[in-house]
Protein backbone atom coordinates (compact mmCIF):
# COMPACT_ATOMS: atom_id res chain seq x y z
CA UNK A 1 0.00 0.00 0.00
CA UNK A 2 3.27 2.17 0.65
CA UNK A 3 1.42 5.30 -0.37
CA UNK A 4 -0.65 7.98 2.54
CA UNK A 5 -3.48 8.28 0.18
CA UNK A 6 -3.96 4.52 -0.79
CA UNK A 7 -3.74 3.86 3.25
CA UNK A 8 -6.50 7.07 4.05
CA UNK A 9 -8.48 5.80 1.79
CA UNK A 10 -8.68 1.86 2.91
CA UNK A 11 -9.59 3.42 6.08
CA UNK A 12 -11.82 5.73 5.39
CA UNK A 13 -14.22 5.81 2.74
CA UNK A 14 -13.38 2.43 0.72
CA UNK A 15 -14.27 0.63 3.36
CA UNK A 16 -18.55 2.26 3.56
CA UNK A 17 -18.82 1.59 -0.20
CA UNK A 18 -17.03 -1.68 -0.65
CA UNK A 19 -19.66 -3.83 0.67
CA UNK A 20 -21.94 -2.91 -2.02
CA UNK A 21 -19.04 -3.08 -4.84
CA UNK A 22 -18.69 -6.49 -3.79
CA UNK A 23 -22.16 -7.64 -3.59
CA UNK A 24 -22.69 -8.31 -7.00
CA UNK A 25 -19.58 -10.40 -7.91
CA UNK A 26 -20.41 -12.69 -4.82
CA UNK A 27 -21.73 -15.95 -6.81
CA UNK A 28 -18.20 -15.84 -8.94
CA UNK A 29 -16.10 -15.19 -6.12
CA UNK A 30 -17.74 -17.88 -4.99
CA UNK A 31 -17.57 -20.68 -7.92
CA UNK A 32 -13.74 -19.38 -8.27
CA UNK A 33 -13.25 -20.44 -4.48
CA UNK A 34 -14.72 -23.80 -5.62
CA UNK A 35 -11.69 -24.96 -7.32
CA UNK A 36 -9.80 -25.00 -4.49
CA UNK A 37 -9.33 -28.87 -2.96
CA UNK A 38 -9.70 -28.19 0.68
CA UNK A 39 -9.04 -31.25 3.08
CA UNK A 40 -9.79 -31.30 6.76
CA UNK A 41 -7.10 -28.71 8.58
CA UNK A 42 -5.56 -26.96 6.04
CA UNK A 43 -4.02 -23.98 6.45
CA UNK A 44 -5.29 -21.24 4.49
CA UNK A 45 -3.86 -17.62 4.02
CA UNK A 46 -6.13 -14.98 2.90
CA UNK A 47 -3.35 -11.84 2.57
CA UNK A 48 -5.28 -8.35 2.13
CA UNK A 49 -7.91 -9.94 3.97
CA UNK A 50 -9.92 -6.89 3.89
CA UNK A 51 -13.71 -7.20 5.63
CA UNK A 52 -13.45 -10.87 5.06
CA UNK A 53 -15.32 -12.01 2.28
CA UNK A 54 -13.75 -15.19 1.10
CA UNK A 55 -14.55 -15.98 4.64
CA UNK A 56 -18.25 -17.88 4.22
CA UNK A 57 -17.03 -19.48 1.72
CA UNK A 58 -14.41 -21.33 3.13
CA UNK A 59 -14.91 -24.95 4.53
CA UNK A 60 -15.54 -25.02 8.32
CA UNK A 61 -12.82 -27.53 9.48
CA UNK A 62 -9.67 -25.26 7.90
CA UNK A 63 -7.13 -23.12 10.09
CA UNK A 64 -7.33 -19.73 8.30
CA UNK A 65 -5.11 -16.60 8.99
CA UNK A 66 -6.19 -12.97 7.29
CA UNK A 67 -3.25 -10.49 7.10
CA UNK A 68 -4.08 -6.69 5.78
CA UNK A 69 -2.68 -3.38 6.69
CA UNK A 70 -5.89 -1.34 7.13
CA UNK A 71 -7.20 -1.01 10.77
CA UNK A 72 -10.14 -0.21 9.76
CA UNK A 73 -10.59 -3.33 7.13
CA UNK A 74 -9.65 -6.08 9.98
CA UNK A 75 -12.23 -4.13 12.56
CA UNK A 76 -15.50 -4.79 10.29
CA UNK A 77 -13.88 -8.17 9.15
CA UNK A 78 -13.58 -9.07 13.17
CA UNK A 79 -17.03 -7.78 13.97
CA UNK A 80 -18.30 -10.07 11.24
CA UNK A 81 -16.27 -12.93 12.22
CA UNK A 82 -18.30 -12.41 15.71
CA UNK A 83 -21.49 -12.30 13.77
CA UNK A 84 -20.71 -15.37 11.86
CA UNK A 85 -19.47 -17.09 14.66
CA UNK A 86 -16.38 -18.15 12.45
CA UNK A 87 -13.86 -16.13 15.03
CA UNK A 88 -12.66 -19.68 16.41
CA UNK A 89 -11.55 -21.01 12.94
CA UNK A 90 -10.25 -17.47 11.38
CA UNK A 91 -7.16 -15.68 12.99
CA UNK A 92 -7.09 -11.74 11.38
CA UNK A 93 -3.56 -10.64 11.63
CA UNK A 94 -2.61 -6.51 11.41
CA UNK A 95 0.75 -7.48 9.37
CA UNK A 96 2.44 -6.10 5.66
CA UNK A 97 1.78 -8.88 3.11
CA UNK A 98 5.36 -7.68 1.51
CA UNK A 99 7.06 -9.16 4.39
CA UNK A 100 5.13 -12.20 6.03
CA UNK A 101 6.14 -13.29 9.66
CA UNK A 102 5.20 -16.65 8.69
CA UNK A 103 7.80 -19.89 8.25
CA UNK A 104 8.59 -21.22 4.49
CA UNK A 105 5.79 -23.96 3.42
CA UNK A 106 3.40 -23.21 6.42
CA UNK A 107 0.35 -22.94 4.22
CA UNK A 108 -1.88 -25.29 2.22
CA UNK A 109 -4.02 -23.00 0.60
CA UNK A 110 -3.90 -18.91 -0.27
CA UNK A 111 -6.61 -16.83 -1.54
CA UNK A 112 -5.73 -13.43 -3.27
CA UNK A 113 -8.93 -11.44 -3.72
CA UNK A 114 -8.54 -8.26 -5.10
CA UNK A 115 -5.13 -7.58 -3.67
CA UNK A 116 -2.77 -7.79 -6.50
CA UNK A 117 -4.01 -5.20 -8.04
CA UNK A 118 -4.18 -2.65 -4.81
CA UNK A 119 -0.72 -4.12 -2.96
CA UNK A 120 2.44 -1.54 -4.15
CA UNK A 121 4.90 -4.19 -4.86
CA UNK A 122 2.70 -7.08 -6.41
CA UNK A 123 5.99 -9.11 -7.06
CA UNK A 124 7.43 -8.86 -3.26
CA UNK A 125 3.54 -9.74 -1.91
CA UNK A 126 3.86 -12.95 -4.44
CA UNK A 127 7.06 -13.73 -3.83
CA UNK A 128 5.91 -14.04 -0.03
CA UNK A 129 2.86 -16.26 -0.52
CA UNK A 130 4.97 -18.48 -3.02
CA UNK A 131 7.58 -18.86 0.14
CA UNK A 132 4.81 -19.55 2.90
CA UNK A 133 2.85 -21.96 0.62
CA UNK A 134 3.87 -25.69 0.53
CA UNK A 135 4.74 -27.49 -2.71
CA UNK A 136 1.75 -28.86 -3.81
CA UNK A 137 -0.14 -26.07 -2.39
CA UNK A 138 -3.02 -23.99 -4.00
CA UNK A 139 -2.92 -20.32 -4.68
CA UNK A 140 -6.47 -18.74 -6.25
CA UNK A 141 -6.10 -15.41 -7.43
CA UNK A 142 -9.62 -13.39 -8.02
CA UNK A 143 -8.86 -10.46 -9.56
CA UNK A 144 -8.75 -7.96 -12.64
CA UNK A 145 -5.48 -9.06 -13.78
CA UNK A 146 -4.48 -9.52 -17.52
CA UNK A 147 -2.64 -11.79 -18.95
CA UNK A 148 1.20 -11.17 -21.39
CA UNK A 149 0.25 -8.94 -24.11
CA UNK A 150 -3.39 -8.46 -23.27
CA UNK A 151 -3.22 -4.99 -21.67
CA UNK A 152 -5.96 -2.75 -23.32
CA UNK A 153 -3.27 0.24 -23.24
CA UNK A 154 -5.26 3.09 -24.38
CA UNK A 155 -8.04 3.12 -22.14
CA UNK A 156 -5.90 1.47 -19.01
CA UNK A 157 -3.30 3.60 -19.16
CA UNK A 158 -4.46 6.71 -18.47
CA UNK A 159 -7.05 5.08 -16.20
CA UNK A 160 -4.49 3.86 -13.97
CA UNK A 161 -2.55 6.94 -13.28
CA UNK A 162 -5.38 7.83 -11.17
CA UNK A 163 -6.45 5.21 -10.25
CA UNK A 164 -3.52 3.20 -8.90
CA UNK A 165 -2.69 5.94 -6.23
CA UNK A 166 -5.41 5.60 -4.75
CA UNK A 167 -7.43 2.27 -5.03
CA UNK A 168 -6.04 0.05 -7.17
CA UNK A 169 -3.88 -0.58 -10.38
CA UNK A 170 -6.15 -1.70 -14.24
CA UNK A 171 -2.96 -2.35 -15.51
CA UNK A 172 -1.07 -5.61 -13.85
CA UNK A 173 -0.31 -8.65 -15.66
CA UNK A 174 -0.56 -12.25 -13.59
CA UNK A 175 2.56 -13.42 -15.81
CA UNK A 176 5.18 -10.61 -14.77
CA UNK A 177 4.23 -10.91 -11.23
CA UNK A 178 4.56 -14.71 -10.84
CA UNK A 179 7.27 -14.97 -13.06
CA UNK A 180 10.15 -16.67 -11.36
CA UNK A 181 8.44 -18.89 -8.85
CA UNK A 182 7.76 -22.11 -9.22
CA UNK A 183 3.87 -21.99 -10.16
CA UNK A 184 1.79 -23.03 -12.61
CA UNK A 185 -2.07 -21.62 -13.73
CA UNK A 186 -3.72 -24.86 -13.94
CA UNK A 187 -7.41 -22.96 -14.45
CA UNK A 188 -9.13 -20.15 -15.05
CA UNK A 189 -12.70 -18.78 -14.92
CA UNK A 190 -14.70 -15.90 -15.18
CA UNK A 191 -14.74 -13.62 -12.12
CA UNK A 192 -18.23 -11.29 -13.11
CA UNK A 193 -20.26 -11.31 -15.69
CA UNK A 194 -18.39 -9.45 -18.15
CA UNK A 195 -14.64 -11.16 -17.31
CA UNK A 196 -13.11 -8.45 -16.20
CA UNK A 197 -12.32 -10.08 -13.26
CA UNK A 198 -11.29 -13.52 -13.46
CA UNK A 199 -10.36 -16.67 -11.24
CA UNK A 200 -6.81 -17.78 -11.34
CA UNK A 201 -6.12 -21.82 -9.32
CA UNK A 202 -2.14 -21.77 -9.42
CA UNK A 203 -0.55 -24.95 -8.16
CA UNK A 204 3.45 -24.79 -6.24
CA UNK A 205 5.22 -27.34 -7.45
C1 LIG B 1 -9.57 -4.31 -2.58
S1 LIG B 1 -9.31 -4.89 -0.94
C2 LIG B 1 -9.71 -6.61 -1.11
C3 LIG B 1 -10.23 -7.19 0.18
C4 LIG B 1 -10.69 -8.65 0.09
N1 LIG B 1 -9.60 -9.54 -0.26
C5 LIG B 1 -11.83 -8.81 -0.88
O1 LIG B 1 -11.70 -9.53 -1.87
O2 LIG B 1 -12.88 -8.23 -0.65
C6 LIG B 1 -7.52 -4.94 -0.82
C7 LIG B 1 -7.05 -5.10 0.60
O3 LIG B 1 -5.62 -5.24 0.58
C8 LIG B 1 -5.11 -4.59 1.73
N2 LIG B 1 -3.66 -4.33 1.53
C9 LIG B 1 -3.06 -3.47 0.66
N3 LIG B 1 -1.72 -3.53 0.78
C10 LIG B 1 -1.46 -4.45 1.73
C11 LIG B 1 -0.26 -4.96 2.30
N4 LIG B 1 0.94 -4.54 1.91
N5 LIG B 1 -0.36 -5.90 3.25
C12 LIG B 1 -1.59 -6.35 3.67
N6 LIG B 1 -2.75 -5.90 3.17
C13 LIG B 1 -2.71 -4.97 2.22
C14 LIG B 1 -5.98 -3.35 1.84
O4 LIG B 1 -5.93 -2.78 3.13
C15 LIG B 1 -7.36 -3.92 1.51
O5 LIG B 1 -8.05 -4.34 2.64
Amino acid sequence: MKNVVKLLSFNTFIPVFYPALMLPIKPWRTKAIKMLDFHTGDRVIVPGVGTGHDLSDLPKDVRIDGVDISDVMLGIGKLKLKLFGMDKSVTLNKMDAEKLSFDDNTFDKAILSLFLTVVFDAKKAFAEIARVVKPGGQILVFDHLFRTGNVPTILAKPLDAVLSYSFSSVTRVLDDIIEGHPVTVEKTVKGDPVGFIKGYLLVKH
